[in-house]
C-alpha cells in the first residue's frame, strides 16, 4: 500500500506576477489565524534588495536630540512586544471593482495574520529623543527602483504620523511566528502597524527619520490615496486604516454541492474596533441570519465566523456575508468605488448549484 504521506496535498500561494514578486495566500483554503510564512502573501513594488546584514546599522535622524545608529544586537537587547495582527493589502480584492482599475489584479487572498515580535517603535525614538516640532516619523526601505509614472529612482519609503509612529503597538518587527522574520517579508526589520492597510508596514528598514514637515514620497502623496474621480484628483485623501471587512470561505464561489446541511464558514476583520457581527444571507440578502462568530480579544486580528445552512431546494443560490464593526460600519452593499483601487470592502458574495 502506498504510504498515505504521499498522497497529502497543500495549497499554494495564488501568482498575480513575479518581477516584482507579488503573489496571494490561497485564502479559501486557510483554516488557521497563524498563516505560515510559505503561504502568507508577498507584496513588493521592486525586486528584494540586495543586502548584507554582517554589518547592519540602523540610523535614526532628523528633528530628533540625539542622532542615532543602533546596531542589530542593540535592537534586540531591547524590550520586546508581541502583537497578533492582521496584514492586509489596500489593493486586496481590488479584482472585484466595477469598472475594473489597473493595478495589480488582486483576488481576496491579500492578507494574512499572525504573530509579530519586536520593539516599539516608540522605544527606538525614545532613546533618540524627539524634538518639539516633530510632526511624522519617515520609514524607508532598502528596496529601490524606476516607477512608470516618474523619471527618478525611488525606495519604498513612507511617513506615519507621530501619534501612530508612538503607539506603543507600532512596532520594527524581528520575529514572526517565533521565528526570525523571512527575508522576503523584510528581515532584519520591518514596521508593523496595526489597524492600518499593508501599505505602511515598511519591509527592510534601511532608515528612520523624524520630520518636521509632511513627508512628499510618491509611494505617500501619489499611490495609497484614494482618488473619487477618473478624471481629475478632487477629494484625494490618504489610504489609511483598514475597512469592515469579510471573506466567505467555504462554500467554494460557483461550487456544485448537493441539497442538505453545509457549512458556511469566513473571516471578518476590521481596523476600527472589533467585529460586533456578521450576517449571511443566502438568498442574495432578501433575508439575514447572524453567524456564530469565534471571539477576538485582540482587536487586530480577523475572527472566524460560521453558519449552518441548510439547503433544502436544489437551484441557483446567491450567499453573501455582511461584517458591522465596534465603530458601527457595516460592509456596504456596493464598494466605494476609486480610481487607484483601494479598500474595496463591499459585502462579500458567491455563487452555488445546489443540486
Ligand atoms: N516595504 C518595502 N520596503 N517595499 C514594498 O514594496 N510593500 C508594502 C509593505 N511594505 C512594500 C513594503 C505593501 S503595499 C504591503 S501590502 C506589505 O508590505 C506587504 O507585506 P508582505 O509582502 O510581507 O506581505
Amino acid at each position: 500500500m502506498a504510504d498515505p504521506k504521499h498522497h497529502v496535498v497543500k495549497p499554494y500561494l495564488v501568482t498575480r506576477r513575479l518581477q516584482p514578486e507579488n503573489q496571494e495566500t490561497p485564502i479559501q483554503f486557510i483554516d488557521n489565524d497563524r498563516i505560515q510564512t510559505s503561504l502568507f502573501y508577498r507584496r513588493n513594488h521592486f525586486s528584494y534588495p540586495n543586502l548584507t546584514y554582517s554589518n547592519y546599522f540602523l540610523p535614526i535622524n532628523g528633528v530628533v536630540t540625539t542622532p542615532l545608529l543602533i546596531s542589530l544586537h542593540s535592537i534586540l537587547q531591547l524590550p520586546s512586544k508581541t502583537v497578533e495582527v492582521v496584514l492586509e493589502c489596500s489593493g486586496n480584492k481590488r479584482s472585484l471593482f466595477e469598472p475594473k482599475v489597473f493595478g495589480e489584479q488582486w483576488g481576496k487572498g491579500a492578507i494574512s495574520q499572525g504573530v509579530w515580535q519586536g520593539v516599539p517603535l516608540r522605544t527606538l525614538l525614545e532613546i533618540s529623543g524627539i524634538k518639539e516640532a516633530a510632526k511624522e516619523v519617515v520609514v524607508e526601505g532598502y528596496d529601490f527602483g524606476k516607477r512608470t509614472d516618474l523619471e527618478n529612482v525611488f525606495s519604498y519609503t513612507r511617513s506615519l504620523p507621530l501619534e501612530k509612529a508612538m503607539h506603543p503597538d507600532t512596532i520594527i518587527a524581528y520575529e514572526y511566528n517565533k521565528q526570525p522574520l523571512s527575508f522576503k517579508h523584510g528581515f532584519p526589520f520591518r514596521l508593523i502597524v496595526p489597524k492600518w492597510y499593508g501599505m505602511a508596514s515598511v519591509k527592510w528598514i534601511k532608515q528612520i527619520s523624524v520630520m518636521a514637515s509632511p513627508f512628499n514620497g510618491p509611494f505617500q502623496k501619489i499611490d495609497y490615496m484614494y482618488y473619487p474621480n477618473l478624471e481629475n484628483d478632487d477629494g484625494a485623501h490618504p489610504v489609511t486604516t483598514i475597512n469592515v471587512n469579510s471573506t466567505i470561505q467555504k462554500p467554494l464561489d460557483m461550487a456544485r454541492i448537493n441539497t442538505g446541511k453545509h457549512v458556511v464558514k469566513g473571516i471578518a476583520w476590521t481596523g476600527k474596533g472589533n467585529i460586533t457581527k456578521v450576517e449571511i444571507s443566502t438568498d442574495n440578502g432578501h433575508t439575514w441570519s447572524e453567524a456564530q462568530v469565534s471571539d477576538s480579544k485582540s482587536s487586530y486580528k480577523w475572527v472566524s465566523w460560521s453558519y449552518e445552512w441548510n439547503a433544502v431546494e436544489k437551484g441557483i443560490f446567491s450567499i453573501v456575508s455582511k461584517a458591522t464593526d465596534s465603530s458601527g460600519q457595516t460592509q456596504p452593499i456596493k464598494p466605494y468605488w476609486n480610481r487607484n483601487g483601494y479598500g474595496y470592502n463591499a459585502i462579500d458574495h458567491i455563487k452555488v448549484m445546489v443540486e
